[in-house]
């Protein structure tokens, strides 16, 4: 089933090292140059194909020929041995039409540009909550702890209807479930606990609704309780792990190039920042998993039905025919000013990011009142940052002001 490598395949990385920590890792960019589609070999020693130009990338993650559907067979997958936790319920994230447009459907009202609108007054009331309690009689803080992580948690608990009480609980699990260095074992566990936890927490809102997007799931019959676990999971998960990330990165980026924090400051150019902050961190870094379902001419490469794929969002980020040009940094580099509307840190095609509305609220609504609050916002000693994670980001950013 698969074609036989012309060049040596690259082992992808079990986590960043080396380069730049806001980049990728430098393999990524390294066998970029050597072409659009090269090969890689899988944490279990399977081949895969590394998709790394822009319009490989596109065609992988909008062509109906490449598979999200996680339960296929040689789905290509970055923890060895992890085949066996794959249930015959995955999220809408790791399932195909019709099933994932028949499940997205049910949540694309909550997450509208429109209905993220009317949440801003409430964000900004987060934000300057949580600004109000780090920056109380003190003087230094992580900034991780005490502003990145909360802010979105405490978001999209409102969103859904989960006890903000829960956050340590559900953090660990979910910190537990995006390590790509955790043992099969520690995932079926942190995979089960956090299942048991939005199952009880649906039962309770099926008996008792309340304004929230987890009643309104519990209360559809279309849906078994499983699904709607499911979907929780993935919400809570991919709505706190990622804008958390994002904001620790950008804020420590941005404090190693103070000349463009004025650009956060400005109405007119805030939304365009964070588009560039987004393009230029493009936290997944481990890229999009796919299968083919059958034979594809891609740059320059057949991949075989079967074969895996992995599309790096990073790489194809930085292309300087899309993002560079006259009077602009290189795309390796910040450059607030700069449009980069079409970047692709939220993915491409059906399963493009479904709470991008609202990360994208969050994100200019913490880092504007961030630099305009603490304008003296400096670094306090040594940060750490999350390399074994699927998704990229800061363990730690000690800050004083
Ligand atoms: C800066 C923050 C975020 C980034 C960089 C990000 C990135 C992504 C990416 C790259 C995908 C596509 C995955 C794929 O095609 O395999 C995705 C999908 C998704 N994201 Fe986000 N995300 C962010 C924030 C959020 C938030 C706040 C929520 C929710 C409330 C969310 C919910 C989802 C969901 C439900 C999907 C699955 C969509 C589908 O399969 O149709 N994300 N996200």
């Amino acid at each position: 089933m698969t074609t036989a490598p012309t060049t040596p395949a690259l082992p992808l990385p079990a986590r960043h090292s080396g380069g730049c920590p806001f980049g990728p890792p430098p393999a990524y960019p390294e066998a970029a140059a050597t072409g659009p589609v090269t090969r890689a070999v899988l944490p279990d020693g399977d081949l895969c194909w590394l998709v790394t130009g822009i319009a490989e990338v596109r065609t992988v993650l909008s062509d109906r020929r490449f598979s999200a559907d996680i339960r296929h067979p040689t789905f290509p997958l970055l923890i060895a041995g992890a085949r066996e936790l794959i249930t015959d319920n995955p999220d809408f994230l790791r399932l195909d039409d019709p099933e994932h447009a028949r499940q997205r459907r049910m949540l694309t009202g909550e997450f509208l540009v429109k209905r993220v609108e009317t949440l801003r007054p409430e964000i900004q009331r987060i934000v300057d909550g949580a600004l109000d309690r780090m920056a109380e009689g003190r003087t230094t803080a992580d900034l991780v702890t005490d502003f990145a992580l909360p802010v979105p948690s405490l978001v999209i608990c409102l969103l859904l209807g989960v006890p903000y009480e829960d956050h340590d609980r559900f953090q660990r699990l979910s910190r537990t479930m995006l390590n790509r260095e955790s043992t099969v074992e520690q995932l079926r566990e942190a995979q089960e606990e956090v299942h048991d936890y939005l199952r009880d927490l649906t039962a309770r809102k099926r008996a008792q609704p309340e304004d929230d997007v987890l009643s309104r799931l519990a209360a559809r019959d279309d849906l078994t309780p499983v699904d709607v676990a499911a979907m929780g999971v993935l919400l809570l998960v991919a709505g706190h792990e990622t804008t958390a990330n994002m904001i620790a990165l950008s804020t420590a980026l941005l404090l190693d190039h103070p000349e463009q924090i004025p650009g956060l400051a400005d109405p007119a150019t805030l939304p365009g920042a964070v588009e560039e902050l987004l393009r230029l961190l493009t936290i997944v870094h481990t890229g999009l998993p796919r299968v083919a379902l059958e034979d594809v001419e891609l740059g320059g490469v057949t991949v075989r039905a079967g074969e895996g794929v992995m599309a790096m969002l990073s790489t194809a980020n930085r292309d300087e025919g899309a993002f560079g040009g006259a009077g602009h940094r290189a795309t390796d580099e910040l450059d607030v000013y700069r449009d980069a509307r079409r970047h692709l840190a939220f993915g491409f095609g059906v399963h493009q990011c479904l709470g991008q509305p609202l990360a994208r609220a969050e994100l200019q609504i913490a880092l504007e009142t961030l630099f305009r609050r603490l304008p003296g916002l400096r670094p306090a000693g040594e940060r750490e940052f999350r390399t074994e994670s699927f998704i990229y980001g800061m363990r730690s950013l000690p800050v004083t002001w």
